[in-house]
């Protein structure tokens, strides 16, 4: 005996009847539901949207000609982009309001606008916090997404030890600033076996005295100094005009010898007489130093040496002073010139305690009676490292900077790279932290940028991010 009927099919049982009717009704709705938009609605494709844009683009939802060319494709991985029209012509909207610049010359292929920058998913929505996949759909494979042969890593596919390379730029210090961290962190720069004094308190000079004192425990004059980190990298402001894309607290300050050095390393040089103690204004080149303390010296001499005056000097021209003097009295201004520079460019103390000079060696460059050949070298300390990626201290405040910079505190050399690399990162940034909690965010887009690849100093704002043309106030409401 067979469980159903052999005729079932033919009899209408009251089920099947509902499902009929119910299936009608819906697509009568459906109907008129689309009908009454198009007849009714004041804002007909608005039903059509899939969803509220992005906060930033809600002046323009309803238009949807601002970000859409109709009937062609919006995004570079649709499947209708084999059948419709051209990616492009939205990317061209999108630029008459901001400019996408390339990523890098001779990438390929040229993807549109919106096949990164998702939109209709709500107001909060973030358009530039990207999937991986965005990325590393060329960066899995370079060398087949660029013209030429590509300069980077070829294969990265994620933010791991073993997915993504070690930090190139910090393969070394190209900075040319003499100085000592070990040294400069211990307590009143405590001298080693070669003896000397403490740094103490009482030793800097009054008025930047207090600033040192506030910074430490012990604070009477005989304490010694006790630097921190902070004595020297103060976080920058905002956009100071330095190379990088910088966002306030973002990068540190660079040093600035006013404010970090001159405290202890004052650029006076003592010589015999009353007023013997002269003062080089820091940052003057060694030729103009040398002009300043022939002068400094003959106005020195000239005081010292009532008799001069009756050769009515005073009415001769600064310059031409060295004509009306007597050849004995020039060369002790000369000998008085060469071992102030002796003592700058020579000595560990000084502008060669900080420097290293360009032009001739410094012992043929300086000769009395004559300006040195000498230029102080660039100091080109990086005021940003990473020139390919975008870093944020304030992001790591609660962390001490030990845990990233932990060499600091041994460095003897300026030569040092104290700069972390990868390793570092990796112990929080990744799917799990080195403890195995989940860890921090580590999308490329967390520490890269895309825009302005080939041009990575310039940021928001740069020039040639800008759209071609300016719109007025109801051209621009109208996205026209
Ligand atoms: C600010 C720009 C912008 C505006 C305004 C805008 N859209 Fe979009 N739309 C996009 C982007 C970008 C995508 C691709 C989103 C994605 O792939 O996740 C998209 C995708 C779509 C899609 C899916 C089609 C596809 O190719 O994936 C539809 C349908 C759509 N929009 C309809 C509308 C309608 C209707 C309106 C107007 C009411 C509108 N959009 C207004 C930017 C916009
Ligand atoms: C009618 C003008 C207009 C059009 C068209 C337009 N945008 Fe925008 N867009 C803006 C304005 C205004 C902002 C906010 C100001 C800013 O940050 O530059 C913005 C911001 C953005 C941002 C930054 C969002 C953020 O969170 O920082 C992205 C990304 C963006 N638009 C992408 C697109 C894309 C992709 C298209 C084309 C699908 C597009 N825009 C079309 C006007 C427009
Ligand atoms: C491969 C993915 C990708 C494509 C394609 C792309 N962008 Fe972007 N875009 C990004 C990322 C990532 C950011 C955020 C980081 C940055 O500023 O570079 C961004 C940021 C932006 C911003 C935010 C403002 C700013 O200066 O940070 C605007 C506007 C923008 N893109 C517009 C465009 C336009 C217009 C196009 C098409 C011509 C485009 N983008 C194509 C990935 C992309
Ligand atoms: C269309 C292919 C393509 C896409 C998509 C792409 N890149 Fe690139 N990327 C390149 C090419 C090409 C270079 C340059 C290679 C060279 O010159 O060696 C490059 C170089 C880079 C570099 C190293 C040089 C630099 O600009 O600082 C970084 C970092 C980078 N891309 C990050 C990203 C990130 C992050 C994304 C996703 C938002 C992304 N790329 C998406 C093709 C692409
Ligand atoms: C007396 C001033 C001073 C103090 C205190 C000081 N620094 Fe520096 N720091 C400098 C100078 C000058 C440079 C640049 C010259 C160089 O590369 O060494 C520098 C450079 C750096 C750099 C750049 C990277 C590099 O490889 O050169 C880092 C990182 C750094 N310091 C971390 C620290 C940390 C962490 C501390 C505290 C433990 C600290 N510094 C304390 C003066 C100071
Ligand atoms: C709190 C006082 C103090 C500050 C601030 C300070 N120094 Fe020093 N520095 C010293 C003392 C003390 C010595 C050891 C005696 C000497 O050589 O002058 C020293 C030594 C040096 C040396 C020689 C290192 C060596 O290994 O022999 C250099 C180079 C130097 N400082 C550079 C700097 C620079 C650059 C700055 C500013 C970023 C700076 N110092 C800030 C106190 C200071
Ligand atoms: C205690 C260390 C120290 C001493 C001593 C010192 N400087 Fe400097 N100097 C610096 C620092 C730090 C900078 C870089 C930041 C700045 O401009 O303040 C610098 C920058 C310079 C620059 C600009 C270089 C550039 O790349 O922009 C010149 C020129 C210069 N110093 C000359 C001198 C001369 C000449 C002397 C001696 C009279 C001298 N300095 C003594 C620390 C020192
Ligand atoms: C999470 C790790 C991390 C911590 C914590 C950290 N730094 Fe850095 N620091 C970096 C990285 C990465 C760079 C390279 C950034 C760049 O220039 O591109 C850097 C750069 C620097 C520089 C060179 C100038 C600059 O901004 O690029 C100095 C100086 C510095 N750090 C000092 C400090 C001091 C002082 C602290 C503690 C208050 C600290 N850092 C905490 C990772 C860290
Ligand atoms: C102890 C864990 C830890 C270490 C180590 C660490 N980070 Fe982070 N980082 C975080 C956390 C937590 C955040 C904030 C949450 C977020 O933005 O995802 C963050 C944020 C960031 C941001 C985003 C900053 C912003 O807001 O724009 C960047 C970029 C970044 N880290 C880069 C690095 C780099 C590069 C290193 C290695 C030199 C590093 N981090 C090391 C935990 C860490
Ligand atoms: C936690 C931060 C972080 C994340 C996440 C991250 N990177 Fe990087 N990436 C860096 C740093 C830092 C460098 C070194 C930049 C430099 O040396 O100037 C770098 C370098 C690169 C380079 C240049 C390689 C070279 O040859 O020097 C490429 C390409 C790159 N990253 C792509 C990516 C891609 C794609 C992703 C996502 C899969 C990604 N990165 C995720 C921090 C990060």
């Amino acid at each position: 005996m067979p469980r159903l009927a052999l005729d079932c099919h033919k009899q209408v049982d009251e089920i099947h009847a509902w499902k009929e009717r119910i299936g009608a009704a819906a697509l009568v709705v459906c109907i008129v539901w689309v009908a009454a938009n198009f007849a009714f609605s004041e804002q007909r494709d608005f039903h059509a949207s899939r969803g509220p844009v992005a906060g930033v683009h809600q002046m323009w939802e309803t238009q949807c000609n601002a970000c859409h060319t109709p009937f062609a494709p919006i995004r570079s991985h649709s499947w209708q982009a084999l059948f419709l029209g051209d990616v492009q012509a939205s990317s061209q909207k999108c630029q008459t309001c901001h400019e996408g610049t390339t990523h890098h010359a001779g990438q390929h292929p040229e993807l549109s606008c919106a096949s990164c920058h998702r939109e209709h998913r709500g107001r909060d929505a973030s358009l530039v916090r990207l999937t991986d996949r965005d990325c590393t759909q060329c960066h899995n494979d370079l060398a087949g997404h660029h013209a030429k042969k590509p300069a980077f890593e070829l294969t990265v596919s994620r933010f791991s030890a073993q997915g993504h390379p070690e930090f190139r730029s910090i393969k070394n210090d190209p900075g040319k600033l003499k100085f000592n961290h070990e040294l400069h962190l211990r307590a009143g720069m405590a001298p080693g076996t070669g003896g000397g004094a403490l740094m103490t308190l009482g030793k800097i000079p009054e008025p930047l005295r207090k600033r040192y004192r506030d910074q430490q425990s012990t604070k009477h004059d005989d304490a010694p100094v006790q630097l921190q980190c902070a004595s020297c990298h103060q976080l920058d402001a905002g956009d100071l005009g330095l190379p990088g894309t910088r966002s306030a607290g973002a990068y540190m300050l660079p040093i600035a010898y006013e404010n970090h050095c001159q405290a202890c390393h004052p650029l006076t040089i003592e010589r015999k007489g009353p007023d013997g103690l002269l003062t080089i204004p820091h940052r003057l080149e060694p030729n103009l130093i040398h002009d300043l303390m022939f002068n400094h010296f003959t106005a020195q001499a000239v005081r010292g040496q009532p008799g001069l005056l009756d050769r009515k000097v005073d009415r001769v021209l600064p310059g031409k002073l060295t004509n009306a003097l007597d050849t004995t009295l020039r060369e002790v201004i000369d000998k008085n010139v060469e071992h102030a520079e002796k003592d700058l460019y020579l000595s560990n103390r000084l502008c060669a305690e900080c420097h290293y000079f360009d032009g001739k060696p410094v012992p043929q460059a300086v000769q009395a009676g004559k300006r040195p050949e000498l230029q102080t070298a660039p100091t080109k300390v990086p005021p940003v490292w990473l020139q390919h990626a975008k870093f944020n201290h304030t992001a790591h405040r609660a962390m001490e900077c030990a845990a990233c910079h932990e060499a600091a505190s041994r460095s003897k050399t300026h030569t040092d790279v104290l700069i972390p690399g990868r390793d570092n990162c990796v112990q929080c940034h990744g799917p799990t932290t080195s403890a195995g909690t989940p860890g921090a965010r580590f999308a490329c887009t967390q520490c890269h940028q895309y825009h302005n690849g080939d041009h990575a100093a310039q940021g928001i704002g740069a020039a040639r991010r800008n759209p071609r043309a300016g719109h007025a106030i109801d051209a621009w409401i109208q996205a026209k």
